[in-house]
């Protein structure tokens, strides 16, 4: 049972569902969070870095709610032997080229070391915090048949032979996105715990 005086309502404003549902489930373990769905589209300058896009992002979101904390969250995978790309263009590729396309980039290259990055930007009382989780892993020979946007062709580092598609919930405690939640968290109780 939740004690509603212990509770944090905070807004995650973003339009995508699968990175909403991964946070909130990560959120539940810790009664202190109560996510909130903050629909909107996130504008995003160009920049190499995802800290920096997140911040941005935040800047021109954070007035749609008046004094409650609110964050968002800009992620990326970055492949070594493709100097990073697609990076901050992950999204875009998707899109564009696809799965398939970026399996055809790294058709004769053996080194598939790649990471995903997970930035969040946070603003509570008229503060921003930023917070940032990676997870090293392999781009996969393969397309899995299950997982969203990179998911089916990333196989992180800690789960040998599966990708994040095929790990299902497994993925929210490995995660790029669980590393940058847990220190958001983890801030988040300390701060409560200053302020209260
Ligand atoms: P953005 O954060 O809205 O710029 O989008 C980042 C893009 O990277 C997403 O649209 C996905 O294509 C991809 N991405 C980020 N995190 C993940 C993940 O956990 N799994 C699969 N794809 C991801």
């Amino acid at each position: 049972m939740v004690d509603s005086t212990r509770t944090l309502k905070i807004f995650f404003a973003t339009n995508n569902i699968h990175k909403y549902n991964e946070i909130n489930a990560i959120c539940k373990q810790h009664t202190l969070i109560q996510l909130k769905f903050l629909q909107t589209s996130l504008v995003e300058i160009q920049s190499s870095d995802l800290e920096e896009i997140a911040a941005f992002s935040l800047k021109k979101c954070s007035g749609l709610v008046k004094n409650n904390p609110v964050f968002v969250e800009d992620s990326g995978l970055f492949i070594k032997q493709l100097n990073g790309f697609p990076g901050p263009y992950s999204a875009f590729i998707f899109e564009t080229i696809g799965l398939k396309g970026i399996l055809t980039l790294m058709e004769k290259i053996r080194d598939r070391e790649a990471y995903f990055q997970s930035s969040i930007a946070l603003k509570i009382k008229n503060k921003v915090e930023i917070f940032t989780g990676r997870v090293k892993g392999q781009i996969s020979q393969d397309i899995s048949a299950t997982g969203w946007g990179y998911d089916p062709i990333f196989i992180p580092q800690s789960n040998g032979k599966y990708t994040f598609g095929e790990l299902g919930s497994k993925k929210n405690v490995i995660s790029h996105r669980y590393f940058a939640t847990r220190k958001m968290i983890k801030f988040l109780n300390k701060y409560v715990i200053l302020v209260d």
